[in-house]
C-alpha cells in the first residue's frame, strides 16, 4: 500500500458522495493522511466541499452524470456518504473496474432501500428483526396491519399470524433520518401516516414498511469495522456500544460505551458479523441494534460512518472518520476507547441562510467539551447544524456536559 502525493499525476484519490458533515471528517482524516480528496454534493460549500481538495455539485442520483464525473476525476475509491445515489450506476463503475465502491457497490445498493437490507437480514441470513410487512398503498398497508397480509415475519422466528396490529410504525423504505415516519396508535392514524410516508419518501415510489414495535430497554449503534488485520487479511473489529436517543427518528444524543450484559454484546457482535461479512469489502458500518435484557434485534444498518458515531471523536483513539478512512485505504485499525464520551446535536432552530452562533465561548468553557460546527449555508428548523462533545469520569458525566455544551450554542440570525 502506497500512499503518492496530492494534487501531482502519482495522487492515492478518493471521491466522497455526499459531503455533510460526516463527510467533512473523513475528508479531514484522508487529508491528514496525505490523500487527494474530491467531495460531491448536491449544493454548493457542502461542508465536506469546505475542506477538499475539489468539489463538484452534482445530483448524485443521475447515473450518467456520477458516471461522467468519475471517468473526469479517476479516483481510486468512491466513497458514498448517502444513500441517495444511482446505485445502479456504482454497480456499472465498479463492474468496469473505474473505481472501488467503499465498502461495495452491492452494499451501497441493498442498504439506500429498506427493503434490500430488511428482507437480506431477516430472510436470507435469519437474523431477530421487528415483525414487518411492505406496502404498496392505503388498502395493502390497512391489510398488512389487520392481517390480511401474505408473510409476516416475527421475532425471533417464523411467521406470524394475523397482521402487525398497533402500535406500529410506518417508514417509506427510501428515506433517511427519520422522515416520512410515523408511529401509529390505531386506524384513525393510517391515512396520515400513508400521506406522510409519500410526502417524506426520498423517491417517491409510494412503497413504506410496516413495523411492529420492539419494546426495547435501550437501542444501540455497533460500529463494526472490517479492515486489514496483521495477515493482510480482512478481519472484523468491534467499537464499544454507543448508546443513542432518537426523538422523531432523528438522533439527537449519543454516548459510548453503553453498558450491556456480556450476553447481548455477545449477540450484538454475532448480527452484526454476520450482517458486515454479508455486505463485504473494508470499512466502517453502523449496525443498529434494539436490546432488551439478553435479546437483541438487528434494526438497520449504514455501510459508512453513522451520525451516532460522532461522539468516537471524543471517545476513541480513533474516531468512526478516521478508522473509516484507515479501513478503506488498507491500513490497519486501532478500535480501543479512549474515554467515557458523549454526543448531544445542536439543531437549527431556524430558517435562514448565513445563520451565525452565538455562545460559543460559554459552550466551551464546559470541562473537557468541544464542538463541531458543520458549516452548513442554510439553517432549518430541524437541521442539523452542529454537535457538542465532551468527555467525563463516566457516560452519566460525559452526557450531562455535552447537553450542557450543545444548550449553550444559539444559532441566530445575522
Ligand atoms: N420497529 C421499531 N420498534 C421500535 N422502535 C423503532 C422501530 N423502528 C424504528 N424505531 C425507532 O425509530 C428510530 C429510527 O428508525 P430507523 O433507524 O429505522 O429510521 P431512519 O430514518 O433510518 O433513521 P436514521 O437515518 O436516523 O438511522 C430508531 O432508531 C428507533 O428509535
Ligand atoms: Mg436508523
Amino acid at each position: 500500500m502506497k500512499i503518492g502525493t496530492p494534487l501531482s499525476p502519482n495522487a492515492t484519490r478518493v471521491m466522497l458522495l455526499g459531503s455533510g458533515e460526516l463527510g467533512k471528517e473523513v475528508i479531514i482524516a484522508l487529508q491528514r493522511l496525505g490523500v487527494e480528496t474530491i467531495a460531491v454534493d448536491r449544493y454548493a460549500d457542502a461542508p465536506g466541499q469546505q475542506v477538499a481538495h475539489r468539489a463538484h455539485v452534482v445530483n448524485m442520483a443521475d447515473g450518467a452524470a456520477l458516471r461522467a464525473l468519475v471517468e473526469q476525476e479517476k479516483p481510486h475509491l468512491v466513497v458514498p456518504e448517502i444513500e441517495a445515489i444511482a446505485t445502479d450506476m456504482l454497480v456499472e463503475i465498479e463492474r468496469d473496474g473505474l473505481a472501488e465502491v467503499i465498502p461495495t457497490a452491492r452494499a451501497a445498493q441493498l442498504t439506500m432501500n429498506r427493503e434490500g437490507i430488511r428482507r437480506l437480514a431477516a430472510e436470507t441470513l435469519g437474523l431477530p428483526t421487528s415483525p414487518y410487512v411492505f406496502a404498496d398503498s392505503l388498502e395493502a398497508l390497512q391489510a398488512a396491519i389487520d392481517g390480511d397480509s401474505e408473510r409476516v415475519r416475527a421475532e425471533p422466528s417464523g411467521s406470524l399470524r394475523g397482521g402487525i396490529g398497533y402500535p406500529c410504525i410506518i417508514k417509506p423504505v427510501m428515506s433517511s433520518s427519520g422522515k416520512g415516519q410515523s408511529l401509529l396508535a390505531g386506524p384513525a392514524d393510517v391515512k396520515a401516516a400513508w400521506d406522510y410516508a409519500a410526502s417524506g419518501s426520498r423517491v417517491n415510489r409510494g412503497r413504506v414498511i410496516v413495523e411492529g414495535l420492539i419494546d426495547f430497554d435501550y437501542e444501540i449503534t455497533l460500529l463494526t469495522v472490517r479492515a486489514a488485520g496483521e495477515s493482510g487479511q480482512v478481519e472484523t473489529f468491534f467499537c464499544a456500544p454507543i448508546g443513542h436517543l432518537q426523538v422523531k427518528g432523528d438522533y439527537v444524543e449519543s454516548w459510548q460505551p453503553q453498558p450491556m450484559s456480556a450476553a447481548a454484546l455477545a449477540r450484538s457482535r454475532e448480527i452484526a458479523k454476520a450482517v458486515t461479512d454479508n455486505l463485504g469489502g473494508r470499512g466502517i458500518f453502523g449496525v443498529e441494534l434494539f436490546v432488551k435484557g439478553d435479546q437483541v434485534w438487528f434494526s438497520e444498518v449504514s455501510p459508512r460512518p453513522h451520525d451516532t458515531g460522532m461522539v468516537t471523536m471524543a471517545s476513541q483513539v480513533q474516531s468512526e472518520f478516521e478508522l473509516h478512512a484507515r479501513a478503506i485505504l488498507g491500513l490497519p485499525v486501532d478500535v480501543s476507547l479512549r474515554a467515557p464520551g458523549a454526543s448531544a446535536v445542536i439543531y437549527g432552530g431556524t430558517e435562514a441562510k448565513g445563520i451565525a452562533f452565538e455562545g460559543v465561548a460559554d459552550a466551551l468553557r464546559v470541562p473537557q467539551s468541544d464542538l463541531r460546527l458543520f458549516g452548513k449555508p442554510e439553517s432549518f428548523v430541524r437541521r442539523r447544524m452542529g454537535v457538542a462533545l465532551a468527555n467525563g469520569a463516566d457516560i452519566e458525566q460525559a452526557r450531562e456536559r455535552a447537553k450542557l455544551a450543545a444548550s449553550r450554542v444559539k444559532p441566530v440570525k445575522e
